[in-house]
């Protein structure tokens, strides 16, 4: 055998070797994209309390939780806990209307956990 004939033995092997690889390379790629993927869909089945809250709740309480629109009560000074706080937001308390019919349960846990994050840390 000759010293070419033996190189060109093993780069063929080596070429060989090598879709192996790539599909091993592509799969495993591909595996991690569709983990992160799959987390991606999961976070956004979860309703987004901040939306929630600028779109339902701003027009009274403000963007900071303090505007007090009508007699609301400043949020950041709130001492309510988050079950109190979703009961008032389900089934409305004095000038605020209920969301029972408006949002979903889901929805209203979000809202009402982003008014807690309003409080003053
Ligand atoms: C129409 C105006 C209005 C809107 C819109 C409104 N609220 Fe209120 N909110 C009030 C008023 C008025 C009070 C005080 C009720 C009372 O105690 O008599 C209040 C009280 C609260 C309280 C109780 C605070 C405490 O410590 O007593 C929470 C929590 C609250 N609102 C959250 C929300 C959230 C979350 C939204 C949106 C989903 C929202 N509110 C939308 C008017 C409003």
């Amino acid at each position: 055998m000759s010293i070419i004939s033996m190189f060109y033995t093993k780069a063929n092997i080596r070429n060989m070797k090598l879709p192996t690889n790539a599909v091993f390379l592509t799969a495993t790629l591909f595996l991690i994209h569709s983990c992160k993927l799959e987390k991606k869909e999961e976070a956004s089945l979860k309703p987004d309390g901040k939306t929630i809250y600028f779109e339902r709740c701003t027009s009274c309480h403000g963007i900071d939780g303090k505007m007090g629109f009508g007699g609301a009560k400043d949020l950041t000074a709130s001492t309510l806990s988050i079950d109190q706080i979703v009961n008032q937001v389900t089934n409305g308390k004095g000038a605020m209307a209920p969301y029972k019919n408006l949002l979903t349960p889901e929805e209203i846990v979000a809202v009402s956990e982003y008014a807690v994050s309003m409080r003053k840390k």
